[in-house]
């Protein structure tokens, strides 16, 4: 079979990147190979989000850009998948005449006999069936790319929770969660591939297999840490509401579960967290927090925020400011509230104005950097673990500080994360560092500074660390 080229572009969450994956090993079988050259391509696949409306304008800005490629290549077949494909179906084809095709997330496995079909009759298609259970759930496991160390595996999709914000439900469907044995054959493959840390991906995997009735999510937890050559477990989300004892005590008890939770709490207003539907209050969120702490003193925590949620006051916002300030999050990502069809508060009256949300995004962004700062301070001269991904550009003018410029062309900076999800940078020398003997090891990491956003430091051997 004549080889063809396959481009795909991700834009949103991790289950989009994961899904870009399954589209590359479902039409792998096709002749599809993937492709970095989008002038050259056969199929370009526009995997979208539309969590708020930025996400949706980039996907059709990039669409429209695809019109010059499907003139200089009229058999190039253009295909929109992901969140705005099953949001938008088929007022794509009548908004963007060179899209062939506008495939649902449910649609991926299906995605063969449509491309097929594209290629045959060279007609325009939509599919964007949404099913209530995972009807289909074959073992793709498309092949990482090389050199890759850690990866995403989709345990559950959909999501039950209906934020008022929140377009996911709308476009994801019920949630579903997989078979535990379908995710345990999926890691032991990705383990042989080279992994050796999985992201389990779900809109909240601590109601993981409960619709089900199988395994409990840390059940499942304990099976994964179980599996041999995996180094480390993350997961996200997890919703507060749902997070159980077991799996705050989870996180001092699996060895290989990493001492990180992303907790997104959305509002530090009990009235604005009613109203955005997310059935806990502030002091149960902090209670929970303070639960995790005692169970895991070192664990890293970050979150979620939305500013200028409808009739969200200053003293509304202010509430999450000092929520801020009480919990010290290690990171954290904060948007603009922005209106989603669908989704019940684009009706809701007193709509904050968009000059008043960047201001209080800024606010919480600047809050938010002087914690970080202080606490990467207070992590200078302790060593940390380090899962080593692989090295990145050594910029002069982000040479590791103590490292004299001359020496730098010797050097090659690497990067891993620490188990609360810090990302650190460390030098060694070249000619020691060889072809690339540390990617993928657990490198241990005397911290010596920091940047803005990660840390730097020096490997030391195991006697060393004090
Ligand atoms: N399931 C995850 C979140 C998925 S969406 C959870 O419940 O936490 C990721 C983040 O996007 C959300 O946590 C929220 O902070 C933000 N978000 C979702 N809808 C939004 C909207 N309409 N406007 C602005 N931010 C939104
Ligand atoms: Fe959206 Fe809420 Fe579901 Fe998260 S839990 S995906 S914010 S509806
Ligand atoms: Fe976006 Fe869909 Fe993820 S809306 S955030 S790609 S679930």
């Amino acid at each position: 079979m004549p080889l063809k080229q396959l481009y795909t572009t991700t834009i949103g969450c991790q289950m989009n990147v994961y899904d870009a994956r399954q589209m590359a090993g479902v039409l792998a079988p096709l002749g599809y190979a993937k492709t970095d050259a989008i002038e050259t391509a056969d199929l370009i696949v526009v995997n979208t989000c539309t969590i708020r409306e930025k996400a949706e304008q980039k996907a059709f800005s990039f669409l429209g850009r695809l019109a010059k490629y499907k003139e200089a290549n009229p058999n190039l077949i253009v295909a929109v998948g992901g969140c705005v494909a099953q949001q938008e179906g088929k007022a794509i084809l009548k908004r963007v005449s060179h899209v062939d095709l506008v495939f649902g997330t449910h649609a991926i496995f299906r995605l063969p006999e449509l491309i097929r079909k594209i290629e045959e009759t060279r007609c325009r298609l939509v599919d964007v069936r949404l099913s209530d259970t995972l009807e289909q759930d074959p073992l793709i496991s498309a092949p990482v790319a090389e050199g890759e160390i850690s990866t995403f595996v989709t345990i559950m999709r959909g999501c039950d929770n209906y934020c008022t914000y929140c377009v996911v439900p709308h476009v994801r469907g019920r949630e579903a969660s997989r078979h535990p044995d379908r995710i345990l054959e999926e890691i032991r493959i990705q383990v042989d591939n080279g992994i050796r840390e999985v992201t389990l991906l779900g809109q909240n995997v601590n109601s993981y297999g409960n619709k089900e009735g199988l395994c409990s999510f840390v059940q499942l937890l304990e099976q994964i840490n179980d599996i041999p050559n995996l180094e480390r477990i993350r997961f996200t989300t997890s919703h507060p509401k749902d997070l159980s004892p077991e799996l705050i005590k989870a996180f001092g008890r699996l060895e290989k579960l990493c001492h990180h939770i992303h907790l997104p709490v959305q509002s530090g207003d009990d009235v604005i967290l009613k109203r955005m539907n997310r059935r806990y209050t502030r002091s149960l969120y902090l209670e929970k927090i303070e639960k995790l702490r005692e169970s895991c003193p070192d664990i890293g925590i970050t979150s979620d925020f939305i500013v200028g949620f409808p009739g969200e006051t200053h003293e509304q916002f202010e509430a999450t400011c000092t929520l801020i300030e009480t919990v010290r999050y290690d990171g954290l990502f904060a948007f603009m509230y922005s209106d989603r069809p669908g989704a019940p508060a684009a009706a809701f009256s007193d709509k904050i104005s968009e000059s008043v949300k960047k201001l209080r995004l800024q606010t919480l962004l600047d809050l938010q950097a002087d914690i970080t700062a202080q606490k990467y301070q207070a992590m200078v001269g302790q060593c940390h673990p380090v899962l080593v991904e692989g090295t990145s550009r050594f910029l002069e003018t982000d040479t590791t500080p103590g490292v004299k410029v001359d020496d730098a062309c010797d050097l090659v900076q690497w990067t891993g994360r620490t188990s609360a999800n810090h990302i650190v940078h460390f030098p060694e020398k070249a000619a020691e560092a060889g072809k690339s003997p540390l990617t993928g090891t657990l490198a241990t990491i005397r911290i010596g500074g920091v940047h803005a956003h990660s840390l730097w430091g020096r490997r030391v051997s195991n006697n060393e660390v004090r």
